[in-house]
């Protein structure tokens, strides 16, 4: 990737943050206050005029910036994992690739629950190389440049040092696919849960991510994610010192949708009891 700044004087990361404070802000002051909700795959999988405004906001600005690049945001996609992957197939090899989710954890806006993000990346030829994942009811950045670290509030992050399951404290999720992705992350659940200290699903994969890389959670795992739920949050975790692969231990790319993300001394023994459960995929 050329050294920042780019066009019009504003780096990569700049204008990452730029939208994901802007957007952020403005999902702030819809929380209870939105007019319409509709589903989308199934029940499960939410949408509201939040959701659709905060990804034309971003989308907006970034093609200010950069007229020229490629972008990906979960609401210009059709519901579903094919649609969801054919669509990456499209652009996965562009120069350059924003990968957006305007609004990461929809139920828990819907609901009123402060727990949800705005989570941005910048791909350039496939590989993440700027990561922002912003809580806006925390007011908390997460901001990760490849090679270069990643940051909460200016603050370097590290992940966490736990070197057992017995002493780690794992997040997952739920996602809307009841076909293949939910009986997975199910079978590995009655799996962990008595093999580590704890479990929690707070409803926000790219928020689940950030905390990894901050410490704060020694892993995380879920199927069925989409390259927006999880661009952004792998560069921070790995720019944090942990690893991230797919549930069977290949790297992480842009494809992958079953993820496994850690502080990278757990990750062996967290891909083992997946797999010893039958719940690796
Ligand atoms: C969802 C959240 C949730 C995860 C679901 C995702 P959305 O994203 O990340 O934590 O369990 O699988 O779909 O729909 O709120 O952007
Ligand atoms: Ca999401
Ligand atoms: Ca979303």
């Amino acid at each position: 990737m050329s050294e920042q700044p780019a066009i019009g004087g504003k780096s990569f990361t700049a204008v990452a943050i730029n939208c994901a404070a802007k957007a952020g802000e403005w999902i702030k002051t819809k929380l209870g206050n939105y007019t319409s909700l509709s589903q989308k795959y199934s029940a499960q999988d939410l949408v509201t005029e939040v959701d659709k405004g905060s990804e034309k906001m971003i989308r907006n600005l970034i093609m200010t910036h950069f007229p020229d690049h490629s972008f990906l945001g979960e609401e210009g996609v059709e519901p579903g994992p094919e649609a969801s992957a054919k669509a990456l197939q499209g652009v996965r090899g562009a120069e350059y690739l924003w990968i957006v989710d305007p609004v990461d954890g929809t139920t828990n806006f819907v609901h009123g629950f402060p727990f949800f993000s705005v989570s941005i990346a910048l791909a350039h030829k496939g590989e993440v190389m700027v990561g922002v994942v912003y809580d806006p009811m925390r007011d908390e950045l997460f901001v990760a440049e490849k090679g270069k670290g990643a940051y909460v509030h200016g603050r370097r992050m590290s992940v966490s040092q736990e070197d057992t399951l017995r002493d780690s404290l794992i997040a997952t999720g739920f996602p809307p696919d009841e076909a293949f992705a939910r009986p997975m992350n199910l079978k590995g659940l009655q799996a962990l849960v008595p093999q580590v200290r704890n479990i929690r699903s707070s409803g926000s994969a790219a928020l689940h991510m950030a905390y990894v890389a901050a410490g704060r959670l020694s892993g995380f795992w879920e199927f069925g994610l989409n390259a927006w739920d999880l661009a952004a949050g792998a560069l921070l975790v790995k720019e944090s010192g942990g690893t991230v692969t797919d549930t069977l231990g290949n790297p992480y790319d842009l494809g992958i949708r079953n993820v496994v993300a850690s502080n990278g001394r757990i990750h062996d023994q967290f891909l083992g009891e997946l797999k010893k459960a039958d719940a690796a995929g």
